[in-house]
């Protein structure tokens, strides 16, 4: 048997990209295949215009380009059983089964889990109609509740989750999302939460159904402009490692959080296989999750990633059959930093179709990467076609250093109505 393999990656984000272009200085890869990927990943890779969540022709264009292993990246193709789609074909791939990814697919799934396994967590409520939520909430206020947050049960493109500061922001979020079905079937059921503060982590583990190693730990930020103001976004910017995070709190996850996920998940569920993504909040009565992710973060992927020192690929096939060990996962001892280029107007309405330069002069310098997100190429250019463009990692041996240079990237990155925030890490700097 040929020891080398034939490898699709499933997704179309910069984290894909990442993923691919780490992938391919893996010893025992061939080929690799990015389905659908984007005009960017084009540049290193080939790619197959099927949609990441058209499960039944993605296993079929699998099975018939005997591609050996499938890296199954976005939320939605796992919630919809890919994974278990490709091995009924015969076909391994990294990341969970449709019943494990149900951590992330389903949230009161998740909050229930927590709750039986003493898992640190908010406390919640489960409502599935908004009569008996927005009591429930006018009782939360009226004793003098600062905050409530309101989760869809489901998948919602990253935008399931209100943080309500008000009774009528906590009304309308119920409301758009029980009544108006804003998210579709995924809203009809929510969470509302207790609201948490504290600095948030996020940590990015792998993990084979028993062991879990985890990578190293970042700081995303959410919200679209300077000083955490405007919307939720996918994520504007990354930090790794997280300052926050302690050889402490690090310890205290391991064993109330992470080691006690990994034994509900296969009780509960099926055994955890691929990247267990935990979101963090440090809160001052310890450390909580506030959400689990099946999946690699995006932009964490991108700012973690090139800091690994050993083989992606090997981590992956030990996640899926069974065999990972911690030292197979290691971890320069730098700083990484990750900007996000996004269209002007983002998450909202926002400008395609801008043509865009200067990505080989910002992979110029040392240690520099640039990985393509809302990018399609026209007549051999490149063309802006999403919300986040592109994203420019850049580590270096300290933060400041690594910050330098990621922004120096991006200021080498043309195309109209390129918008990111400048103030990506400075509260990890400030820590
Ligand atoms: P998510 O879409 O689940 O990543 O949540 C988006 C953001 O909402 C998180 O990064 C937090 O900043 C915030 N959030 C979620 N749950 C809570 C909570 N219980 N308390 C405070 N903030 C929260
Ligand atoms: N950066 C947040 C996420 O990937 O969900």
């Amino acid at each position: 048997m040929n020891d080398k393999l034939k490898i699709a990656v499933i997704g179309s984000g910069g984290r894909e990209h990442a993923i691919i272009r780490k992938l391919k200085n893996c010893e025992r890869v061939l080929s690799i295949t990015a389905i659908p990927g984007n005009g960017g990943i084009k540049e290193d890779v080939p790619c197959v215009d099927i949609e990441a969540g058209d499960v039944f022709a993605v296993t079929q264009y699998c099975k018939d380009a005997k591609i050996d292993y499938v890296v199954v990246t976005p939320d939605d193709p796992l919630a919809l059983g890919m994974v278990d789609a490709l091995a009924a074909a015969g076909i391994q791939s990294f990341g969970p089964v449709k019943a494990a990814a149900k951590l992330e697919s389903s949230k009161i799934f998740a909050k229930n889990l927590m709750k039986k396994y003493n898992i640190p967590t908010a406390d919640y409520h489960v409502f599935t109609e908004s009569s008996g939520a927005i009591k429930y909430a006018r009782e939360c206020f009226t004793s003098g509740k600062k905050a409530l947050v309101v989760k869809a049960d489901g998948l919602a493109l990253g935008k399931g989750v209100t943080v309500c500061f008000s009774l009528k922001d906590t009304e309308a979020a119920l409301h758009a999302a029980m009544d108006e079905k804003q998210f579709g079937a995924s809203g009809e059921k929510v969470v509302i939460e207790e609201y948490l503060t504290g600095p948030e982590v996020s940590v990015l583990t792998f993990c084979d159904g028993r062991v879990i190693v985890p990578m190293l730990s970042g700081m995303d930020h959410k919200r679209a402009r300077d000083n955490d103001e405007g919307p939720n976004t996918g994520g504007m910017g990354c930090i790794a490692p997280n300052p926050f995070y302690t050889p402490e709190i690090a310890e205290i996850c391991m064993k109330t959080i992470f080691i006690p996920t990994v034994e509900a998940a296969r009780k509960e569920a099926a055994p955890f296989k691929g990247c267990l993504y935990f979101g963090l909040m440090l809160t001052e009565s310890g450390p909580k999750v506030i959400e689990y992710n099946c999946r690699f973060g995006d932009p964490e992927t991108q700012t973690i990633l090139p800091l690994l020192e050993t083989d992606l690929l090997s981590i992956m096939l030990a996640c899926s059959d069974g065999s990972l060990k911690a030292d197979m996962v290691r971890f320069k001892n730098e700083a990484s930093a990750c900007i996000v280029a996004a269209s002007e107007g983002y998450p909202a309405s926002y400008r395609t179709g801008c043509h865009i330069s200067g990505i080989e002069a910002a992979r110029s310098v040392d240690n520099v990467e640039v990985y393509c997100a809302g990018v399609k190429q026209e007549n051999g250019a490149l063309i802006s076609s999403g919300g986040r463009v592109l994203c420019v990692s850049a580590s270096a041996p300290s933060l400041e250093q690594a910050l330098q240079k990621a922004y120096r990237g991006i200021e080498a990155i043309n195309f109209e109505n390129k918008y990111f925030r400048t103030d990506i890490g400075r509260q990890a700097l400030r820590s």
